[in-house]
């Protein structure tokens, strides 16, 4: 077992089948994540004050960052991070508190504060920043900071959520084939 996988007081993350966690990244406390998912070099997923949940075939890529906020005199409920199936996040993401739907792609560099709510089949273009609360709407493109509805999403956009999320299962696939470790 990795030491990647950490509990934080007695909670362990939970991971589905077939998920590749690379041996350089952090999963701590109350993860959940569903099958197929793949955690890349330096992404840190720290379930240590709040939860943290995942759907299936989530590519958490490289350097990127997913955590909480506590629930305390300033935030009574705290914010967790919920995350849907098939969703893409790209290299250097930040998602903080948030909510994400289905058929999700986060650009590179991109960040999602407390309390927005990304609905199902968004495109978030690189270096997004979604501030607290917002919520981008489902079928649309965002970009910017702060982020702004661009245009409706093409068929072929909407297509490539799970081609790129499908693709990612198969390279972590390989990874696992190929390497000595795996969840
Ligand atoms: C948003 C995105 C999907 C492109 O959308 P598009 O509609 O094809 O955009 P275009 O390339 O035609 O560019 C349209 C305009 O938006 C600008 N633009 C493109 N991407 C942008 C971004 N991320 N942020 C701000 N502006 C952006 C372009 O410069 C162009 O501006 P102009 O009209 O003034 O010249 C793409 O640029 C992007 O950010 N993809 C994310 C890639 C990624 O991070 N993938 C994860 C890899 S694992």
């Amino acid at each position: 077992m990795s030491t990647s996988i950490r509990a934080h007081k007695g909670i362990r993350p939970t991971l589905g089948d077939r998920v590749y966690v690379d041996p350089q990244s952090a999963v701590i406390g109350d993860v959940q994540m569903g099958d197929d998912c793949s955690v890349w070099p330096f992404a840190v997923i720290r379930g240590d004050m709040h939860r943290i949940r995942i759907g299936s075939r989530v590519s958490i890529q490289d350097n990127s960052t997913l955590h909480i906020t506590h629930a305390g005199p300033f935030q009574p409920d705290g914010w967790p991070l919920t995350i849907g199936s098939d969703v893409t996040i790209g290299h250097n993401v930040c998602l903080h508190g948030c909510s994400i739907g289905n058929e999700v792609l986060i650009g590179i560099g991109s960040t999602v504060l407390d309390g927005a709510v990304v609905e199902d089949q968004v495109v978030i273009g690189a270096g997004t920043l979604v501030p607290p609360g917002k919520v981008l709407e489902s079928g649309y493109m965002y970009m910017g900071a702060p982020a702004k509805q661009i245009r409706p999403l093409k068929e072929k956009e909407k297509n490539f959520f799970k081609y790129t999320a499908g693709n990612y299962v198969k390279l972590k696939d390989e990874y696992i084939a190929n390497s000595d470790y795996s969840s």
